[in-house]
């Protein structure tokens, strides 16, 4: 709910938990932030950031620049004072980096609808705030726009920048959030990693000074990641204040805090102005996207599932976000480049015995890639590989009953392919400069029409040459040596947002021209996974690493914000190919089953003990998965902080039903049983253990806990599913 007090213009943005308030400073007209944090009573909370009437800069014009560095602004701006990190800057003709923001007027709107085919958040349950602000001398608009959730603890973030003027301008920074807390202390947590280790949680407690995480690989990168969340020390998953703040963005990011001299942060979150720049003629406007806030009084469990559902209900367009998706069944780990017709119906042919649904060809189809060294950009399919064509092979897969699903990575091309002796300039390239290869291939410059008009022909006409159902995208390298034939140097700046921009643009047509096709993104494993890819897509590949035991934090770190429903996961074969750790297969499948569920492994090869133990797990993941995508996620215990377990739970909406995975990593001497505390049933109801038939009542397994007995042996799980009436 937004509300607005016309007598001392104070804004309040209610979410059923949560309220945010800001006000415009009657004298200055200046747009000043007051609170965000539990839902509070009342509007006129200005006392806690304006406590000197005398400080008002046009009160106290000698001493202005000391009002500007350490008031709340609400949205501020480089070169007139505030010295902190600001979250608007400006250039005019001239070079002179300075803006001032006034308020203007503002705009209540009923419903929160997604602006053009860029990544948003939406929903009639939630309304929408746009304040008008304006600097006289550069004639420039900027509109901020909040939207307030009534039915989640989420408000949304973005600006529009509008050049009023008849003099082009230039941003150099446009975030979309800034927001100015108390001096309480607070820790900061954020995700980091690597290839194969993507979304490591890290937490610290605040320096004075910049702190932060970004990304400038033109991708949300393995390395960091759009989140972070500040929290007060005693935060657990159950207690504790915690501000988590979230991108929808899936390109160069900055999301930093900034401790100050008076111990209150500053945080910001938008695209990263390193490496940004953006000409803005005049009538012309930019949009920031869009930054997500959730704040929690009970811990980091709450926040999380703030996330989970607002992306569940508010962000994820897929047909399948409700829908269970199809068991699948993928060659990578199995064959990698070398697989034929034969081979891949093998493997559907056992696959479809042991009720897999879904054969997906990943990387090796086409051109002449024997290895990866060669031929993306040749979308035709290798006919020595494939023999009869795509449409052959499909056409088999159905008849046995599988669907049928393939790999591309649109956006690439190898320097020894015909795409690439073709059009070398398509690369993206700086003149005079020899390109750095990675993985031996080159990115497209999808900022080029022709270059993006190719790419959408190539895309379609794969799609559209046999009954394709699952597409898994992927991106596999960083973008660097930045150049464009198509951008002058006034334009240069823009690159990496409009590279972003045309992925979007790309994948917009592919869901829209296909609206029943199931999209995975991938990027190396987990480096495109962002709430920008899951507006189009509605899972996401997490890792290239599929050991059962890295998985545990791997999904750990992914879930703090992602729903279940998103992390691509699957079985696969050991020893596992990047640690060489052999997992048992049951494990193997419990894990997986927390994502979206899947193979990748030879299924002919595999031990005959395995093989039979998948019908039975496809039965697990048809009658856990309801549950699983559309259920509360709980944290219980985490094998990063204990060196020992790790466990998590699911609980049915209407918290009847609830699903809880254990796993024993590292076996130690204890002859005692394991106790884990539940979170989120009924105190009073009576839960039935579905194995061994005990009942327990919800309080008693939420206040002492359930026990589960020592395994013999490391890496050992078990499920335990408990309901009641
Ligand atoms: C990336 C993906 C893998 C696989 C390979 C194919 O690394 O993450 O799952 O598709 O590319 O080359």
């Amino acid at each position: 709910m937004i509300s607005f007090n016309s007598e001392k213009l104070i804004f309040k943005l209610d979410t059923p938990n949560t309220s945010y308030v800001f006000g415009v400073e009657d004298k200055d007209k200046y747009l000043i932030h007051y609170y965000y944090g539990k839902r509070i009573s009342g509007d006129d909370v200005r006392f806690l950031a304006v406590p000197d009437e005398r400080a008002l800069p046009s009160l106290n014009k000698r001493d202005k620049l000391s009002f500007l560095d350490c008031a709340p602004y609400e949205y501020p701006t480089k070169g007139v004072g505030d010295f902190r990190t600001p979250a608007l800057s400006v250039k005019n003709e001239k070079g002179n980096e300075a803006a001032e923001l006034f308020y203007d007027s503002h705009k209540i709107i009923k419903g929160k609808t997604v602006k053009g085919k860029l990544p948003g958040t939406f929903g009639e349950t939630a309304d929408v705030l746009e304040v008008v602000l304006k600097d006289p001398v550069l004639d420039l608009t900027v509109i901020l726009r909040y939207g307030v959730f009534n039915d989640v603890d989420a408000i949304t973030r973005s600006v529009i920048v509008k050049n009023e003027s008849d003099k082009p301008l230039t941003l150099t920074r446009v975030l979309s959030l800034s927001l100015d807390t108390d001096d309480r202390d607070y820790e900061l947590i954020t995700l980091y990693g690597s290839w194969a280790r993507e979304r490591t949680i890290d937490r610290k407690p605040l320096r004075h000074g910049h702190q932060g995480v970004s990304s400038m690989r033109g991708i949300t990168s393995h390395q960091e990641h759009p989140f972070m969340a500040l929290v007060t020390p005693d935060t657990t998953q159950r207690t504790g204040d915690v501000y988590g703040f979230n991108f929808v963005y899936s390109g160069n990011f900055d999301a930093s805090v900034y401790l100050n001299q008076f111990n209150f942060s500053r945080v910001t979150l938008g695209i990263n102005p390193e490496g940004f720049e953006w000409k803005l003629d005049p009538g012309a406007e930019f949009d920031s996207q869009e930054a997500v806030m959730v704040f929690s009084d009970e811990g980091l469990g709450r926040m999380t599932r703030t996330f989970h559902d607002l992306y569940r209900n508010h962000l994820i367009r897929s047909p399948y976000k409700n829908r269970k998706r199809p068991i699948l069944i993928n060659n990578w780990e199995a064959t990698y480049f070398d697989f034929n017709t034969e081979k891949l119906l093998s493997i559907a042919k056992q696959a479809s015995k042991s009720g897999i649904e879904m054969l997906v060809m990943d990387d090796g189809w086409f051109g002449n890639r024997f290895d990866d060294n060669r031929a993306l950009g040749d979308w035709n399919v290798n006919e020595e590989k494939l023999p009869g064509g795509l449409k052959y092979l499909v056409d088999e897969v159905n008849k046995l009953g599988l669907k049928f699903g393939i790999w591309m990575e649109p956006e690439m091309v190898s320097p020894d392919s015909d795409l690439y002796r073709a059009h070398p300039d398509w690369a993206i390239q700086i003149e005079g400069r020899e390109a750095g290869l990675a993985r031996n291939q080159y990115v497209l410059d999808l900022t080029r029409s022709e270059v993006l008009e190719h790419t959408w022909r190539s895309i379609k006409a794969v799609m559209d040459s046999a009954n394709i159902e699952y597409v898994k995208w992927d991106m596999n390298r960083p973008l660097a040596d930045i150049g464009s034939k198509g951008l002058d140097k006034e334009h240069l700046g823009e690159f990496y947002h409009r590279y972003v921009l045309a992925v979007y643009e790309l994948q917009n047509r592919l869901v829209t021209q296909y609206p029943d096709l199931l999209l995975e993104n991938c990027s190396s494993g987990g480096a495109r996974f962002d709430p920008g890819m899951l507006y189009f897509s509605p899972q996401i590949w997490c890792s290239d690493d599929t050991d059962a035991v890295e998985r545990l934090s791997i999904q750990e770190g992914t879930a703090i914000v992602y729903p279940l429903s998103s992390m691509g996961a699957h079985v696969s074969d050991c020893p596992n190919h990047v640690l060489g750790r052999t997992v048992p297969f049951e494990t193997r499948g419990h894990i997986a089953l927390a994502g979206t569920f899947g193979y990748e492994l030879d299924i002919t090869r595999i031990p005959e003990e395995d093989k039979n133990m998948i019908p039975k797990q496809v039965e697990m993941y048809h009658k856990y998965n309801d549950l699983v995508r559309e259920g509360d996620y709980f944290r219980l215990a985490s094998v990063r902080e204990n060196g020992i377990y790790d466990s998590w739970m699911v609980v049915k909406k209407d918290k009847k039903e609830c699903l809880v995975t254990f796993v024993g990593v590292m076996n130690r001497p204890n002859y005692k049983p394991f106790k884990i505390r539940l979170e989120g049933l009924i105190p009073d109801k009576l839960y039935k253990d579905e194995d061994t038939g005990k009942e327990y009542y919800g309080d008693i397994l939420m206040n002492a806990g359930i026990t589960i007995n020592r395994f013999h042996g490391d890496a050992r799980s078990a499920l335990i599913h408990l309901k009641c009436e």
